[in-house]
C-alpha cells in the first residue's frame, strides 16, 4: 500500500483540518509530517468547533491512529492544552495518538527568542506566530536540538540546561529580558505528560503499516507559498511544507506515495507579513474577511483577503505534484459578482503566467479575469449535483487552468457541508 498526502497550496489556513476531519474513516492512520503550534487546524461537527495545533486532525476517530511524525516540532506546553481540552471531550488519547522519538522539542527559550527576533526586525517582521518555530528548527539543523527521544534518557536535564545556556547567551544580543521560571514549571509538566504517551520510532511504525496494507494520510501544515525553500522568503515557516516534507517528516520513500491531495480555499488569504499579490486592500476585501471569518485560528489575527491567484496556485500544483484539487469555502464567495481571478502578472511590465522569484508588489501586478458570480446560498446543499451552474464554471474554469480534477468543493465549515465531484475513491 502507498500513502496519501494532503497539504495546503496557498498560505495556510486553507481548511486542510476539515478535510483531513472528513477523509479520515477511509485510513486507518493520519500522521502529521512538519510545522507544530504555529498551527491551527479547525474541525466543526455536531455543534462542536475544535482547534487542533500539533494533534492530527484525524483524533476524534475512534479506529484510527494518529502520528505526530519525526518532523513536527512539539512545545510540551500546548501539547499538554490540547491533550486536556480532548480528554475533556472524552477523546481517547491514549490509544489514539503516536509520538516520533526523533520530533524536537520547543523550549520555552525557542519562544523566547523568537519574540526577540521578531522584535528586534521591527518594521521588518515576518509576522511569525512566536511559538518558536524558527529557533527549534535553527537548533534542529544546527544539530544542537533536543528530541523526544532525550526526554526518556538520565541526561535531559543536563542536555536542557546546557541548550538554555546557549540561548541565554543569543537573548542577551537581542537585549531582551525575560524571566525564565515563569515558564519552566508549564514546561517541566508538559514533559512529564508527553513521557505517559507511547513513543515509538515512527519510521518503522509507518512503513511496517504500508507493508501490511494499511491506508495512510500524511497531514501537512501551513502551506505551500510559506514552504522554507519555495514560499516567498523570508516571509515564511521554517519546515518543508510540500509533497517532499512529507517524506522527510515521515521516513515515506517518495515511491511510497500515491494521491497528493491539494487544499486551496476559493480566493486568497494570508496572515502575517510578505508579499500577496491578489490581496484586497478595499470594502471587497474587508467583506471577504467578513464573510469567510477570516480571522486566525491560532493567533486571531485577522488574515488579509484577495482573490484567487492562478499562477500561485499552478507553482504550488506543480511543486507538490498534485493528483487532486480540493476547494474550500465556496460559500464564501456566494454574495460576490462579478469574482475575479488572477490569471496572469504583468512582471516589469511583461506579461507572464508563472510565479517568478521576486513577487514584491512593486514588480508584480495582478491582471485578472471576470467570472460570473452564483449569488446563492450554498450553505445547505446536498448534493453537487444541485451546485449554480457559476459555480461550476468556476470550478472548471480552474480544473482547465490547473489540468487538475476538483474532487470536493467545500460549502461550509462543518463535516456534513462537504460535496464530493466525480467520487474520490481511495
Ligand atoms: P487549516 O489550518 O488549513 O486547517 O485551516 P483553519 O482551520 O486555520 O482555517 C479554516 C477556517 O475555515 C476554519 O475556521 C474552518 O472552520 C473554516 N472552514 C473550512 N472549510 C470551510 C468552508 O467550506 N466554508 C466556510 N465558510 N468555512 C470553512
Ligand atoms: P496552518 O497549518 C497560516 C505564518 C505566520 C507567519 C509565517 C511564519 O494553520 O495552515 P512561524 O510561526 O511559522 O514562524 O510564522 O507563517 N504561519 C501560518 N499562516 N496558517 C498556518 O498554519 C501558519 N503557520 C505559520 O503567520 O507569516
Ligand atoms: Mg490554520
Amino acid at each position: 500500500m502507498k500513502a496519501d498526502v494532503l497539504l495546503g497550496l496557498q498560505w495556510g489556513d486553507e481548511g486542510k483540518g476539515k478535510v483531513v476531519d472528513v477523509l479520515t474513516p477511509k485510513y486507518d492512520i493520519i500522521a502529521r509530517f512538519q510545522g507544530g503550534p504555529n498551527a491551527g487546524h479547525t474541525l466543526e461537527f455536531d455543534g462542536i468547533k475544535h482547534v487542533l495545533h500539533t494533534i492530527p486532525s484525524g483524533i476524534f476517530h475512534s479506529n484510527t491512529i494518529n502520528i505526530v511524525g519525526n518532523g513536527v516540532v512539539i512545545d510540551p506546553v500546548v501539547f499538554k492544552k490540547e491533550i486536556d481540552a480532548l480528554k475533556k471531550l472524552g477523546v481517547d488519547v491514549q490509544s489514539r495518538l503516536l509520538i516520533s522519538k526523533r520530533a524536537h522539542v520547543i523550549l520555552p527559550t525557542h519562544r523566547l527568542l523568537d519574540k526577540a527576533s521578531e522584535e528586534a526586525k521591527g518594521k521588518e517582521k515576518i509576522g511569525s506566530t512566536q511559538k518558536g518555530i524558527g529557533p527549534t528548527y535553527m537548533d534542529k539543523t544546527g544539530r544542537n536540538g533536543i528530541r523526544v527521544g532525550d526526554l526518556l534518557s538520565t541526561d535531559f536535564e543536563i542536555k536542557y540546561k546546557q541548550l538554555v545556556k546557549k540561548h541565554a547567551e543569543l537573548l542577551k544580543f537581542f537585549e531582551f529580558s525575560y524571566t525564565l521560571s515563569e515558564y519552566e514549571a508549564d514546561f517541566f509538566a508538559g514533559v512529564e505528560l508527553l513521557k505517559t504517551l507511547t513513543i515509538i520510532e515512527s519510521e518503522h511504525y509507518i512503513n511496517q503499516a504500508l507493508q501490511s496494507g494499511k491506508k495512510i494520510l500524511a497531514e501537512g501544515a501551513q502551506g505551500t507559498l510559506l514552504d522554507i525553500d519555495f514560499g516567498s522568503y523570508p516571509f515564511v515557516t521554517s519546515s518543508n511544507t510540500i509533497t517532499a516534507g512529507a517524506c522527510t517528516g515521515l521516513g515515506i520513500a517518495p515511491n511510497k506515495i500515491e494521491r497528493v491531495i491539494g487544499i486551496f480555499k476559493a480566493y486568497c488569504t494570508r496572515v502575517g507579513s510578505g508579499p500577496f499579490p491578489t490581496e484586497l486592500f478595499d470594502e471587497t476585501g474587508e467583506k471577504i474577511r467578513k464573510a469567510g471569518n477570516e480571522f486566525g485560528s491560532t493567533t486571531g489575527r485577522p488574515r488579509r483577503c484577495g482573490w484567487l491567484d492562478l499562477p500561485a496556485l499552478k507553482y504550488s500544483v506543480m511543486i507538490n505534484g498534485v493528483t487532486e484539487l480540493m476547494m474550500m469555502k465556496a460559500d464564501v464567495l456566494c454574495n460576490f459578482d462579478p469574482i475575479l481571478v488572477c490569471t496572469h502578472y504583468l512582471y516589469n511590465g511583461e506579461k507572464i503566467d508563472f510565479l517568478p522569484y521576486n513577487i514584491s508588489p512593486e514588480l508584480l501586478k495582478p491582471v485578472y479575469t471576470e467570472l460570473k458570480g452564483w449569488k446563492k446560498d450554498l450553505c445547505s446543499l446536498q448534493s453537487i449535483n444541485d451546485i449554480p451552474s457559476e459555480l461550476e464554471n468556476y470550478i472548471e474554469f480552474i480544473e482547465k487552468e490547473t489540468q487538475i480534477p476538483i474532487r470536493i468543493v467545500s460549502v461550509g465549515p462543518d463535516r456534513t457541508q462537504t460535496l464530493e465531484r466525480n467520487a474520490v475513491t481511495v
